[in-house]
């Protein structure tokens, strides 16, 4: 299957009962080649105006580290744990993980980055393990079917928090300089 006909698969999917108040599906964006794909939680309010993931506060915050470390958008792909909004931003429930999660697993498939970064803990828990702990594991490397997977903070704890934000930027740089190796660009 091309990326092309899974967002379409997305934009039509009425499996869980997010699809009643979306406005948008964010299905991702970024380079359908991409070596680096990362990951967040759910779309949040400018995401489902706009279908874009990681465009609000918190998305502008990401793309400022992106590019420290010498990254576009446009180098990278960027998709979430799940495609619709929940309401008001509440946690999205086991079920409508569920029935995301095979439309991320597929995604991925497509795309075939050689590293997932997972942003934030839920995403994390979801993709690296259930006893992530982000304080403890951000910027770790594990490798896991010959992909690299690594979680860093969500940029919303940065926000709430900016002590986190020396950790962010080091994690970051050592991504970037691995993502350099695995490609053979070091
Ligand atoms: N937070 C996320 O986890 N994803 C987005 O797309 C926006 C905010």
């Amino acid at each position: 299957m091309e990326l092309s006909e899974l967002k379409q698969i997305c934009e039509n999917c009425r499996k869980c009962s997010l699809c009643e108040t979306r406005t948008n599906v964010v299905f991702g964006v970024g380079d359908p080649h991409a070596d680096i794909m990362f990951v967040g939680e759910a779309p949040g309010e400018n995401e489902d105006l706009t279908g874009i993931p990681f465009v609000g506060r918190a998305g502008q915050l990401f793309d400022k580290y992106l590019i420290a470390v010498g990254l576009k958008r446009e180098d990278v792909y960027i998709a979430n744990t799940i495609k619709c909004r929940p309401p008001k931003n509440r946690d999205p429930n086991p079920e409508e993980q569920a029935a995301c999660l095979d439309y991320l697993r597929e995604q991925t498939r497509i795309i075939n980055p050689k590293m997932i970064v997972c942003l934030g803990r839920i995403s994390a828990y979801r993709i690296i393990s259930p006893d992530f702990k982000i304080t403890r594991d951000h910027g770790v490397f594990y490798e896991r079917k010959g992909k690299i997977l690594t979680a860093v903070y969500h940029p919303s704890a940065l926000l709430r928090d900016p002590r986190k934000k020396d950790d962010m930027l080091a994690d970051m740089m050592k991504i970037k300089e691995k993502a350099d190796m695995l490609t053979g660009k070091k």
